[in-house]
């Protein structure tokens, strides 16, 4: 580019999209052989085993009931209470840590992200994830002037690397006064992977150490994916161990609609916060409503009155939460078949253990990649590995997916 109006800061951003360049070649090669030719692993959303966008009949049919009212009026900054206080309640179930809690609603998990970042990491400083990272996390940071930097998520047994954890915290503190990490789990976007509670307990004595060397240390939890991670407690019980938690010690949860739901473009979500300190909790909402203000003012309306409109009714919430089960299984199954057939034929998947992708390391993703072309399977090269979509490749498709990733793998670097 030779001619550039943008300020300096901004001139050389640019999103690079691994995602979007494998929906493009996926596209093409379904217009030339046919949607049933193609197993289309790229897309982040759930499709049903017919391959049409899943929704959630209960949420379409409250959402469809809104008088125009609730579509069209402003919302307060900070959200609408009610909807507040049923995303608290939804993130915690009945595994509620102690201490104070609010919540704030974001556009998506990504506006929870954004606000978690621009409030909680110092400019110019690193912030903290696992090497397997949804990409937005980076983007993020960049625009708000600091750097992302990893942990390996995996020992050589495939379990949280705990150390590595540790020693990437504890050198960054060595330079750092405060630090943010940020944990996507349970079932982690790209690998389905999630923290037991043994490796949670590992990351919460990491930063309760520190936070006794007064350091301040912030934990962003995303939790994008937990409605397709199995039981509603069991996926929650970690929850519990962020209660008493040294004042120092920052936990806060990004919650969105856009799965859970299924309401993607709605973007809708929360940034919500725990700390034993009322003080911290105070400083929380103010800080988060300002940035609210200055980024998108309030959020959707329809959307946070739908979710409390389905929170507050008994038989719609059961029958939600029925259907929501039936979709979490559909998925799980896919996963399922995925897992049994790599380790039937000696494929290096990561342990996938719920939610929407798992992933294959591989030394060239994009070679892979493209080597599964060979077969019309498209999935997804990120810079470790190959990421494959259970969300939206049919348990059918799914059938045999792992031996052409094998053969692919092979191909290219067996
Ligand atoms: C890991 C992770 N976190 C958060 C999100 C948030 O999504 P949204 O902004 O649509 O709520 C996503 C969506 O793809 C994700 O993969």
């Amino acid at each position: 580019m030779t001619m550039s109006m943008a300020a300096s800061h901004a001139a050389d951003k640019r999103l690079k999209d691994a995602i979007f360049g494998a929906a493009a070649a996926c596209r093409e090669a379904t217009g030339k052989y046919g949607a049933d030719k193609v197993t289309n692993a790229t897309m982040g959303v759930m499709m049903d085993e017919e391959g049409k966008l899943a929704c959630l009949p209960t949420m379409e049919r409250v959402y469809r009931s809104l008088p125009m009212e609730d579509l069209i009026a402003y919302a307060p900054i900070a959200g609408l209470p009610d909807y507040l206080e049923a995303v608290v309640d939804l993130t915690f179930a009945d595994q509620r840590p102690e201490g104070y809690t609010a919540a704030i609603a974001t556009a998506g998990g990504t506006g929870a992200i954004h606000h978690a970042v621009a409030n909680y990491a110092e400019k110019g400083s690193k912030v903290l994830t696992s090497d397997w990272f949804w990409g937005t996390y980076g983007v993020i940071c960049r625009e708000n002037a600091c750097e992302l930097t990893n942990f390996k998520l995996f020992d050589e047994q495939q379990k949280f690397h705990a150390e590595d954890f540790t020693g990437k915290v504890s050198e960054i503190l060595k330079t750092q006064d405060s630090l943010l990490v940020i944990i996507n789990s349970p079932a982690h976007n790209p690998t389905g992977f999630s923290l037991t509670e043994e490796d949670w307990d590992k990351v919460l004595d990491v930063c309760k150490g520190y936070a006794a060397k007064g350091k301040k240390i912030s934990l962003l939890v995303d939790i994008a994916y937990i409605d397709y991670a199995g039981e509603k407690q069991e996926t929650r019980r970690f929850m519990k161990k962020f209660g008493n938690l040294p004042e120092n010690v920052l936990v806060m949860f990004a919650f969105s609609m856009s799965k859970g739901y299924t309401f993607y473009g709605q973007r809708t979500g929360a940034l919500i916060a725990v700390s034993s300190s009322k003080d911290v909790i105070s400083e929380f909402t103010e800080i988060s409503k300002y940035t609210s203000r200055a980024t998108w003012s309030n959020i959707n309306r329809g959307a946070m009155t739908l979710l409390t409109r389905i929170q507050q009714d008994k038989a719609a919430l059961a029958q939600f939460e029925k259907e929501r089960e039936d979709f979490y299984k559909m998925i799980q199954a896919r996963g399922d078949i995925f897992m049994q057939e790599a380790s039937a034929c000696g494929l290096d998947a990561l342990p996938y253990k719920g939610g929407f992708f798992l992933s294959v390391p591989a030394a060239d993703p994009a070679a892979v990649c493209d080597k599964l072309h060979d077969d019309l399977v498209f999935a997804v090269p990120l810079k470790l590995g190959v990421r494959i979509a259970a969300c939206s490749v049919s348990s059918a498709k799914m059938k045999g997916l792992a031996r052409k990733v094998l053969k692919a793998w092979k191909a290219v670097e067996g």
